[in-house]
């Protein structure tokens, strides 16, 4: 009989599915109450004020960070279970800061992604090679691919690490800021390349920025988080940003007329004669 590849015989129905999760970090609660279900082929966008809880609910996915209540499954499995080893890609937060004195080509870079727990003892080089080839060219630096990390361009090293991401094949691809310090041109290429990678590849991406106006074109689904989820919907329905304001519990400054609406009245102190 044939062995039978052990991930066939899986059965799932989200590729994420987190439930009530509640983190506490350092005695603060940070974030509560989280539920959230994601499907394959899903591009969700997550958004949120700084210290929002963002980068912690990613951890917490990962299972970097452990959950005070609650529940993560990925693939149906906790998360760092042994069957899900190769299939989840992360970009962490800062992930191109690489230190400027690291010398590092592009390529070799690339190819750290594509070493595992299931190939680092008996590598097949020419595969290994083909991987790293398809991740360089899909996100454009075959040009560079020789050239040292250190001297290419904020957009180029943002491309680097998720070309490093994408070598390890993984179906599910979580992005904490892959947009910050990348210049318009790049950007754009970028977000292109992800939306591919859904439509195109089947991948699952899942994908915190603060660009607003950049994920909110390209996320299919978008989730706003400030401790808890306050909103969860389809893109298009994302709320305006005097519903975010409201969302936040920030007040308008003024009033219709432009006047101060918190700034008390000055209260006038006559001058003695
Ligand atoms: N290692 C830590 N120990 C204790 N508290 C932490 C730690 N890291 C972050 N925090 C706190 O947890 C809260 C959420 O931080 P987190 O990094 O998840 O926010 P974020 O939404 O990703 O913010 P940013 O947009 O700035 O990346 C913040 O109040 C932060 O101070
Ligand atoms: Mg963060």
């Amino acid at each position: 009989m044939l062995a039978q590849n052990p991930r066939k015989m899986e059965v799932f129905d989200y590729v994420l599915e987190v439930k009530d999760l509640s983190v506490i970090r350092s005695g603060k609660l940070v974030i509560s109450d989280i539920d959230l279900k994601i499907s394959k082929g899903e591009f969700v966008g997550i958004a949120g004020p700084n210290g929002s809880g963002k980068t912690t609910l990613l951890l917490s996915i990962l299972g970097i960070l452990e959950a005070n209540s609650g529940r993560v499954r990925i693939y149906g499995c906790e998360p760092m279970c042994r069957s899900n080893d190769g299939r989840i890609s992360w970009v962490s937060q800062a992930a191109s800061n690489l230190p400027n004195n690291l010398r590092i080509t592009v390529r070799e870079l690339v190819k750290l992604g594509a070493i595992s727990s299931r190939n680092m003892f008996f590598p097949n080089r020419n595969r290994i090679n083909s991987i790293v080839d398809k991740a360089i060219e899909m996100v454009e630096l075959k040009d560079v691919e020789h050239t040292d990390v250190a001297r290419l361009s904020g957009g180029q090293r943002q491309r680097a690490v998720i070309a490093r991401a994408l070598a390890s094949e993984a179906d599910f691809i979580i992005l904490d800021e892959p947009l910050v310090g990348i210049d318009r041109e790049a950007r754009s290429s970028l977000l292109k390349l992800l939306d591919g990678l859904c439509h195109d590849a089947g991948k699952t991406i899942l994908m915190v920025s603060h660009d607003l106006a950049a994920i909110l074109q390209t996320a299919h689904r978008m989730i706003y988080l400030e401790e808890s989820i306050k909103f969860d919907g389809e893109t298009s329905e994302f709320p305006e940003l005097t519903e975010i304001a409201e969302l936040r519990g920030i007040k308008p400054v003024h009033d219709e007329s432009g006047k101060n609406q918190q700034t008390p009245e000055p209260v006038l102190i006559r001058e003695e004669m």
